[in-house]
């Protein structure tokens, strides 16, 4: 069991490349946001988060659901590292999986995800390539709470993005990803700041 430190622990849950795990690791060390990532936890092994993890000397964990006989035991897992490291919020952070409540109870108001969208246009994992074959011509980034459902809970900050006419997959990624990196250390930060109001399903951020 590590010793608490005073500055919050985070875990981040990741699946692919890691750039948002980037932006908050870079929030942490600027000091934009009072907070450290503890540790960095992938259900694929070929993550990039993983090495970028490992690059700034922080845990990192490959977890393989397949290695488990349910998604609850999957689960129990990683809520035994995040107990380890006495984690105070968790960030998924492109973690292509859905969660059951065995993890979001008790993270619950403290489990945050990020989206490539303006919730509830395009929920799932190809919000970007959704939205261009839809002719959609704004979208977005969407932080919110996690419930049980796929890109659902509480919305915390979103923040549009213009489609613009010959937008490829690559380019608007390139803008989305942009905006992401500012806006989930400033979601996260109202959230451990305990600034959420929470009136069913609509979150207010108090002093935001
Ligand atoms: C991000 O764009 C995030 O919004 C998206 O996965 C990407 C991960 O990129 N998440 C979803 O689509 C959730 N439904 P990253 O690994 O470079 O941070």
């Amino acid at each position: 069991m590590r010793r608490p430190t005073g500055v919050p622990a985070l875990a981040v849950l990741c699946s692919g490349q890691g750039t948002n795990l980037q932006a908050l690791l870079e929030a942490t060390r600027t000091g934009r946001l009072r907070a450290r990532v503890a540790v960095v936890i992938s259900d694929r092994a070929a993550s990039n988060a993983l090495a970028r993890a490992t690059r700034a000397g922080i845990e990192a964990h490959f977890v393989d659901p397949k290695a488990y006989p349910s998604r609850g035991e999957f689960e129990q897992v990683l809520l035994t590292l995040c107990a380890a490291h006495r984690v105070r919020a968790v960030c998924l952070a492109g973690f292509m999986r859905l969660l059951s409540p065995v993890f979001v109870r008790p993270y619950a108001g403290r489990l945050l995800n990020i989206h490539p969208a303006l919730l509830p246009a395009f929920p799932g994992a190809h919000a970007i390539r959704d939205a261009l074959a839809w002719g959609a011509k704004v979208t977005g980034v969407t932080v919110h709470l996690v419930d049980e459902e796929v890109d659902h809970g509480p919305i915390l900050l979103q923040e549009l993005v213009r489609i613009a006419p010959g937008e490829t997959e690559a380019s608007l990624l390139k803008k989305l990803h942009r905006v992401e990196h500012r806006l989930y250390p400033q979601a996260l930060r109202q959230v451990l700041a305990g600034r959420v109001r929470l009136t069913g399903r609509v979150a207010r951020l108090t002093g935001a």
